[in-house]
């Protein structure tokens, strides 16, 4: 018979960057564009690129070997890899199974999910129920992309802000009652899909010499709409999770929010009326890594000593879909 465990823990976090480091100068090479307005427009300074021949499955490896690590778990004690991705290396096999035989892991249940830059938010509420339900006991949750290949580099608009990295995170059951994930949401709104979009390469606009000549397989933002429905979904996802459990901000010790904007993390910080300290960002060295990021963000913040026993540490995210998703989680 199957036992819920008292708790889910995070046991362990890893993050990889690679080795690449790309300067908004390095950008002004590429388009018409200046350190001065991406600094001013976004906080980003640098962000990374993959080495070609890099894939997502590898950075995703390197996370998830530094996140096994932390845990201090044998890796045969892995049951469970979801990865979040929306640049998979190929479109199948997924690559969480990818990522199954580079870590050497038995042959556990592997899947991906997609939800852009909300993914590594779904993935740890996808994981943690699994966690819950007594089927499984350690799941190795990955955020990994590398948008560098999608990137348009004829489009300022749009190039500038993304990077490349990944993420990872042991989640592990616990018999101590009330730490750990203490609850995750999630939300989507697929009526406007085109506002953040890949439009070729799939069933719709399959791959052919006509998409690529029309620059089909490169990502589209409307970045205006964007900025401001990220503000306003981050805001109404952080405050529900918060009632759900009767906290307020005042309780959160530390908020990981999705580093896709300094302005739209300062403006999810005004609204919210919490003192922007209280946000940890590293836009400046990373850009946006999307489904990698609030990982990214999670491992430094824990790594640098911003996150203590007993901290209750809100994580929240918005991406193409436009999907969202919030995570409560109480330190161990
Ligand atoms: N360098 C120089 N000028 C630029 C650049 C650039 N890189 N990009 C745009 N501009 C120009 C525009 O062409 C425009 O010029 P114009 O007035 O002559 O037409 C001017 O700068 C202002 O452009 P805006 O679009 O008004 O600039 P804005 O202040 O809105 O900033 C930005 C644009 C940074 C994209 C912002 O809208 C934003 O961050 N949006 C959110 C994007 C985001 O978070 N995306 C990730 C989503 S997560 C996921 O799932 C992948």
């Amino acid at each position: 018979m199957l036992r819920p465990p008292a708790s889910i823990i995070i046991a362990g976090t890893g993050s990889y960057l690679p080795e690449k480091v790309v300067t908004n100068d390095d950008m002004a090479r590429l388009v018409e564009t200046s350190d001065e307005w991406i600094r001013t427009r976004t906080g980003i300074r640098e962000r990374h690129f993959a080495a070609e021949g890099e894939t997502t499955s590898d950075m995703a490896t390197a996370a998830a070997n530094k996140a096994i690590a932390a845990a201090g778990i044998a890796r045969e004690e892995i049951d469970l890899i979801v990865v979040a991705t929306m640049t998979p290396d190929m479109p199948f096999p997924s690559t969480a199974c990818l990522v199954q035989a580079k870590v050497g892991l038995g042959n556990v249940t592997a899947f991906d999910v997609q939800a852009a830059c909300s993914g590594y938010v779904y993935a740890l509420n996808i994981a943690s129920s699994m966690l819950q339900s007594g089927a499984y006991k350690n799941a190795l949750v990955i955020g990994a992309e590398k948008t560098s290949p999608i990137l348009d580099f004829q489009d300022r608009t749009t190039c500038v802000l993304f990077g490349d990295g990944a993420s990872a995170a042991v989640l592990s059951t616990s018999a101590q009652p009330g730490v750990g994930i203490l609850g995750s949401i999630g939300g989507a709104d697929g009526s406007n899909p085109e506002l953040l979009y890949q439009p070729g390469g799939g069933t719709a606009i399959p791959a052919s010499v006509d998409s690529i000549d029309a620059r089909q397989h490169f990502l589209k933002m409307n970045g205006k709409e964007i900025f401001k429905l990220a503000v306003r979904v981050m805001e109404q996802a952080s405050l529900q999770i918060l009632d759900q459990h009767g906290l307020t901000t005042k309780d959160v010790a530390l908020f990981i929010p999705h580093q896709a904007n300094m302005r739209i993390i300062e403006s999810l910080a005004k609204r919210m009326k919490v003192p922007l300290e209280r946000f940890h960002n590293n836009l400046d060295r990373c850009g946006n890594t999307s489904a990698a990021s609030v990982g990214i963000a999670l491992d430094e913040a824990f790594r640098q000593g911003r996150i203590q026993s007993g901290d209750l540490v809100l994580l929240v995210a918005f991406g193409a879909g436009l999907t969202w998703g919030a995570s409560l989680v109480k330190w161990h």
